[in-house]
């Protein structure tokens, strides 16, 4: 009877401090399982007087009964305490920044590029391209630019070793391949890079042109003012106020350099105009007879324009950046607010 008192109490204590479910399930087997204790007290009573089993009998089912009990309701309390343990794991700092999926975008260089592009298109352009690994007769001698013209020594040109090759200093050998492949008369457009040696704010050793040739019967240099001026105004989307400055390039005859009223002050003067008021954005001209004849296209026939522009200056201007620098850097932060 002591014995069975103490059985209770002690599978009591037991099952109330079993720390888990393996715990608690380990216990009923040991009190309540076939082979439990409990259960082989329960099967005792069998071999027992009536009188004995009359007393014992409701002792032992009742044990039975409330360590039943007393097990389902702490697997219960262990369930649940486990179900919190888990969740304040897993729990989320819902008041964390999300992280950013970002989407790529084109290159302000390219973006302005493809505008120019669709506006000369729009104007019944060409869009022509040409090797960026050039030899001299096409950078230099078709473009009426002799061996010891003065010309080449004030181009910082990159040569390629040992072999007879440089990278282009400009897109105008375009012309002269296009011309030879096409002929005339020949309106077209040829973007792309070009080389320098040169180094500061405004100038680094690789660019973009955009270079323009028109060529047919009775072109006017007011056809290439007419044409600029229409690229412009669609290009800044406003009035824009153009100078033609008188300027040398052994491929034009005559030649300007066009300058833009600053879109930035207007014209007052500023850090972007260098307190000038004007930004110098093309170079053009009347092709030079020599370069027609240079592709045997009949120089008292024909007359035409040409013009080559900075894209990365257009890019500049546009988007009113006064680093050139910044522009090929890679810098994400700076590259990302060009949608
Ligand atoms: N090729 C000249 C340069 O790079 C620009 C230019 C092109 C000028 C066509 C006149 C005509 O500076």
């Amino acid at each position: 009877m002591e014995n069975i008192q103490q059985l209770i109490q002690s599978a009591q204590e037991e099952i109330k401090t079993a720390t888990d479910l393996v715990a608690v399930e380990n216990l009923r087997v040991k009190y309540l399982g076939k082979k439990g204790l409990i259960t082989a007290l329960l099967k005792q009573l069998g071999s027992m007087s009536p009188d004995e089993r009359k007393q014992m009998g409701p002792i032992i089912n009742g044990a039975k009964q409330e360590l039943q009990q007393l097990i389902n309701k702490t697997n219960q309390a262990l369930t649940t305490a486990q179900l919190a343990a888990s969740l304040a794991k897993e729990s989320i700092d819902i008041t964390l920044p999300g992280r950013k999926q970002t989407v790529g975008t084109l290159h302000p260089i390219t973006k302005v590029r493809q505008r120019l592009e669709e506006l000369f298109v729009s104007m019944g352009f060409d869009i022509a391209t040409g090797p960026e690994i050039e030899d001299e007769f096409y950078n230099f001698e078709a473009l009426n630019i002799p061996a010891h013209h003065p010309a080449r020594t004030t181009i910082d040109t990159f040569y390629l070793k040992d072999i007879p090759y440089l990278l282009r200093t400009h897109t105008s050998p375009v012309q002269i391949r296009t011309m030879q492949k096409q002929g005339v008369p020949i309106k077209t457009i040829a973007p792309g890079r070009v080389y320098r040696k040169d180094s500061d704010a405004t100038h680094v050793p690789m660019f973009h042109q955009l270079e323009g040739l028109v060529v047919d019967e009775g072109v006017t240099f007011s056809d290439l003012k007419g044409i600029l001026n229409n690229l412009l105004e669609s290009f800044f989307e406003r009035k824009v106020e153009l100078r033609f400055r008188p300027s040398y390039f052994p491929f034009t005859e005559p030649s300007a350099e066009v300058d833009l009223q600053c879109t930035l002050c207007n014209g007052k003067g500023c850090r972007v105009c260098s307190d000038t008021g004007w930004i110098e954005i093309l170079g053009c001209g009347m092709v030079h007879p020599n370069v027609l004849q240079a592709v045997n296209v009949d120089s008292e026939r024909y007359t035409g324009f040409a013009f080559g522009l900075g894209i990365d200056r257009f890019a500049m201007f546009r988007y009113g950046i006064n680093d050139l620098r910044m522009m090929f850097d890679n810098d994400l932060a700076f590259l990302e607010q060009f949608y």
